[in-house]
């Protein structure tokens, strides 16, 4: 049987992890268009293709690993054509923000996502990750380091948990997930390995390129309505702000061997790869 693997969002900041550590096996990538294909690894199969394009290209394909978002509406259409293929293995990368008690129009879709997946005859396993940060392809937190080095101050909204994920944890979670036959039919939380107050994740950035961070504490409703008036961020965003995400990995650290790094580690290598350190 042929073992080989088709990566969905392989050029995503995500998907690249993915598709260095799955380079040494028989792989396809689908990418669109207009993607930006450099971040792959060199001589790997690229079929150009959109999701919204059907059919997907599965006729060699023996395992799926989807890791463009699973709020965009595309899974029902994804999973009809896998289980009519001779895919049996999958692996779906979703997101611990299902979990949000906040009214969200993307929560519905993923959630329903999640059961389709659930309920299809595949071999599924499914990760949701926390906030990926990390490396220089971050978009996450190296906003906070290139602001920190020039302005060591910050409006501190909320002082919720949050536990961000290494983004090469999570690539290394993705490809020992798909290899442990203990992770079919279960969905992990995947996260770092602590949750930390929002304040003290300000600080440890800050440390991290060399700066004393200053925090001016703002109520959250002010911020929200500043959100409103500016549209810098939403106001959901900012709400956001205020609700603990911090999440449990003990089964992941079980079933295939988890163990991400801490925040602080984490970020201070981001702040290296960037030249800010
Ligand atoms: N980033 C986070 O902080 C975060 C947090 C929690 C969960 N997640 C989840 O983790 C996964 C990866 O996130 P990410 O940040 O790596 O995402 P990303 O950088 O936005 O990458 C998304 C990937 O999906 C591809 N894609 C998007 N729409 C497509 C379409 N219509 N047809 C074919 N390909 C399409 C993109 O192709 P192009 O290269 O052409 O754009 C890209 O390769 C997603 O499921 C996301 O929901 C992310």
């Amino acid at each position: 049987m042929n073992e080989r693997i088709l990566l969905v969002g392989g050029t995503g900041f995500l998907g690249s992890f993915v598709a260095a550590r799955l380079a040494d096996r028989p792989l396809t990538v689908l990418a669109r268009a207009t993607s930006d294909t450099s971040v792959l690894p060199g001589g790997v199969d690229i079929r150009y293709r959109s999701l919204e394009d059907n059919p997907l290209p599965l006729s060699e394909i023996s395992t799926f690993v989807y890791c463009a978002s699973m709020g965009f509406g595309h899974i029902p259409q994804v999973l009809e054509q896998l289980e009519s293929s001779p895919v049996k293995r999958a692996v779906f990368v979703s997101t611990t923000a299902i979990f949000t008690r906040l009214p969200s129009l993307s929560r519905s879709l993923r959630l329903d996502a999640e059961a389709a997946v659930q309920r299809s005859s595949l071999e599924w396993t499914i990760l949701r990750p926390t906030m990926i940060y990390g490396t220089a392809r971050d978009r996450n937190i190296c906003r906070l380091l290139k602001f920190f080095k020039r302005w060591p101050v910050f409006p501190l909204c909320g002082n919720a948990l949050w536990q961000p994920i290494y983004v090469e944890d999570l690539a290394d979670a993705v490809v020992a997930a798909l290899d442990s036959a203990a992770t079919v039919g279960r969905a992990y939380n995947v996260a770092g390995a602590a949750p930390l107050r929002f304040a003290d994740l300000l600080r440890t950035a800050g440390s991290a390129v060399n700066r004393h961070v200053t925090l001016v504490p703002v109520p959250l409703e002010a911020a929200a309505l500043a959100a409103r008036l500016t549209r810098v961020v939403t106001a959901e965003q900012v709400r956001r702000l205020a609700e603990d995400k911090a999440f449990d990995y003990s089964p992941a650290a079980a079933d295939f061997g988890f163990r991400p790094r801490t925040f602080a580690d984490g970020v201070r290598q981001e702040a290296a790869a960037l030249g800010l350190a």
